[in-house]
């Protein structure tokens, strides 16, 4: 029987296929650091869950309306009329399934066949996969570490042709923890308008930051931008809710109108009780995250100053998200009992199976030669991984 073509070449993203290895040692007996995962090892608020339950019991368990419940609808353009300084409206604003939906959506109404969008790198896995998923073509444009991977307008403005549509920003990013400044942002804008381009804003570690690290989106910079400019955002991040699937999406009402036709013939719509919990979220106190953000500080210094003190290895201290991104290009040409370490995917296929930390190579973000520490995990276990991994370095030669 035939299968099409459309999915023949689509694999698992790099994160899931590392973390079912990582399950398969762990069931084994192994006593495995996993510090690959993307989500916060907080739990989700007790008023969200409070919330949640409220409403399973209040009957919340049929469909919601495509495009998401009208009172979130209107609770997330309230927010990012306070948070962008940009007033937003309900049809201005859907709910999806998850961030990862809203990029979905965005790239099937927004990319043709053949079209570009430009993908700073290191960028998020699945924003390749899925504007080739809508027959597009992602051109990735390198961010050096050398510069804290700060977006490199010059570069950027290289690689635009007449097939570009479009440019993806992700600030705090995810894998490097960098975060954009309003100049760049202001330089891009202008790029924007000039090529005429959409920009896919991808903020959904907007409120993961340190050291009073401002967060600034192109709409900060640009307000009069708005009507190129996509917002996506959600609640898996900032309030520990990655299994609610519950994300946003904000932009063009055109645009997302088409969106909400895509949900309409796919989704129907956001998990209905799922949705009561985020509402409960973002109109919520943020209080919980004050303590979270020092935990995440703690460990981001523990695991910046581990990876520095290791011969070969170089890390800048992330400014926002949950993620190292060390520079490991110095260790690729030595070997490890004998084995070539040779490239990032055979260096964390190592570190897997010899010392038993579950790391993501760099290479499924577009930056070979680099691997993502998650700390994102009890600060014990950290410590305990890096532990390893120096060993493990240590026994290089
Ligand atoms: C940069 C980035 N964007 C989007 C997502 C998707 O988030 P969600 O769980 O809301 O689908 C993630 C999740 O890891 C992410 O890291």
């Amino acid at each position: 029987m035939k299968t099409a073509r459309r999915t023949a070449t689509l694999g698992a993203s790099a994160t899931v296929a590392i973390t079912s290895r990582a399950k398969a040692l762990v069931a084994e007996g192994v006593d495995l650091v996993t510090l690959s995962a993307g989500e916060p090892d907080f739990a989700a608020p007790g008023f969200v869950l409070d919330a949640t339950v409220e409403a399973l019991r209040a009957g919340h368990t049929s469909y919601a309306p495509v495009g998401g419940v009208p009172a979130l609808r209107d609770a997330v353009a309230e927010r990012f009329t306070r948070d962008y300084g940009v007033p937003f409206t309900r049809d201005q604003v859907i709910v999806t399934v998850g961030g990862k939906e809203a990029l979905y959506d965005l790239f099937q109404v927004l990319v043709d066949p053949g079209d570009e969008v430009i993908v700073p790198a290191p960028y998020w896995v699945s924003y390749p996969t899925q504007i080739a998923m809508a027959g597009g073509r992602a051109v990735t444009v390198p961010c050096d570490a050398s510069r804290g991977h700060a977006l490199d307008i010059e570069a950027l403005k290289a690689a635009l042709t007449t097939r570009t549509v479009g440019v993806v920003l992700n600030s705090p990013n995810n894998p490097s923890g960098a975060v954009y400044d309003a100049e760049s942002l202001g330089a891009l804008a202008d790029l924007a308008v000039q090529h005429d381009l959409w920009i896919i804003s991808d903020d959904i570690y907007s409120a993961i930051r340190y050291d009073d690290t401002p967060f600034t989106s192109i709409l900060h910079v640009r307000p009069e931008l708005r009507e190129r400019v996509f917002i996506v955002h959600g609640v898996a991040k900032t309030w520990a809710m990655t299994g609610f699937r519950v994300g946003f999406l904000a932009g063009s009402r055109v645009v997302l109108g088409r969106c909400m036709a895509v949900q309409s013939q796919t989704i129907t719509s956001a998990t209905t009780f799922a949705q009561h919990g985020a509402l409960a979220a973002i109109t919520g106190d943020d209080a919980f995250l004050g303590p979270w953000l020092a935990a995440y500080d703690a460990r981001r210094r523990l695991v910046h100053a581990a990876l520095e003190a290791m011969p070969g290895v170089r890390c800048a201290l992330p400014s926002g998200a949950f993620y190292a991104f060390p520079d490991m290009r110095g260790l690729l040409d030595k070997r490890h009992r004998g084995d070539l370490v040779g490239n990032d995917r055979h260096l964390a296929e190592l570190l897997l199976e010899r010392a038993h930390v579950a790391v993501v190579p760099g290479s499924a973000f577009g930056s070979p030669g680099f691997l993502r520490l998650s700390y994102a995990c009890a600060t014990d276990r950290l410590a305990l991984g890096l532990e390893r991994i120096a060993a493990f370095v240590a026994e290089l030669s």
